[in-house]
């Protein structure tokens, strides 16, 4: 696992925005996987201005985002449909046809589920997968818990992640959907590349056991550490409890 730590937030995201321009720049038909939450905003602004001003080409790239919340459709504004919206697909030349996300109101999530890995495997695989990472070590919607799921699968969210989520809801943890659709561990492990930024105090303790901690499904991260090319990108807040062991 390589480490690559920054000063602060911003400088996260720019390493991060450079990941996407080293893999769209080889491949232009590239198929990034993406994450939602507070963190990869930074990164989705910079994508945007790197796309305005000529210097990052979309038009050929494809994306599957991680997780979508269940029961919400796609124009329902805490949707991550309408985050990726938001933040990334108004303001770059990715084909809408190519930006594929998980479908909260499908009226059949397991069908729902097997469809994105197909459709995943149908693009080729994911050349880099984003990832950030939840306080309690979760990646997706993959909670921490007494086992994990390889595959695409319909996840009960923890308590502190629908906090954590409340942001989208107008503020209210009880207004946030108590399960999702996510990529599943084994879903995540097979892209070929894997980048997860982390920022801010709340995830200095889950970077520090990826790092130095056992495998377990009590941290569902940790199982980054079997991948082959994985980069931690830290800010300093983040990366506050690694120790130098
Ligand atoms: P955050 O969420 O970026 O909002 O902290 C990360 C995650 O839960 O994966």
């Amino acid at each position: 696992m390589r480490l690559t730590l920054r000063t602060t937030e911003r400088e996260v995201a720019a390493a991060a925005a450079e990941r996407v321009a080293e893999v769209l720049a080889a491949d232009a038909a590239a198929v990034l996987g993406l994450p939602t939450g507070r963190t990869p905003m930074r990164l989705y602004r910079l994508l945007a201005r790197l796309g305005d001003e000529g210097a990052l080409d979309f038009g050929r790239a494809t994306t599957f985002n991680l997780d979508e919340f269940l029961g919400i459709g796609p124009d329902h504004p805490g949707s991550y449909h309408a985050y990726m919206r938001q933040h990334l697909f108004a303001h770059v030349n990715l084909p809408s046809a190519r930006a594929h996300l998980l479908r909260g109101d499908a009226a059949d999530p397991e069908r729902e589920c097997e469809r994105y890995e197909t459709d995943i495997e149908a693009a080729g695989g994911i050349d880099l997968q984003l990832l950030g990472i939840g306080a309690n070590g979760h990646i997706g919607f993959n909670e921490p818990g007494p086992c994990l799921c390889a595959r695409t699968h319909r996840a009960m969210l923890r308590p502190s992640t629908r906090r954590a989520n409340a942001l989208f809801f107008g503020g209210n943890a009880e207004a946030v959907p108590q399960e999702a659709l996510s990529m599943g561990m084994g879903t995540i492990l097979k892209a070929r590349r894997i980048v997860l930024m982390a920022t801010g105090k709340s995830k200095a303790r889950a970077v520090a056991r990826i790092v130095s901690g056992p495998l377990t499904t009590r941290l569902p991260a940790s199982f980054l550490q079997l991948h082959r090319h994985v980069e931690l990108i830290c800010d300093r807040a983040a990366a506050a409890l690694i120790s130098d062991e």
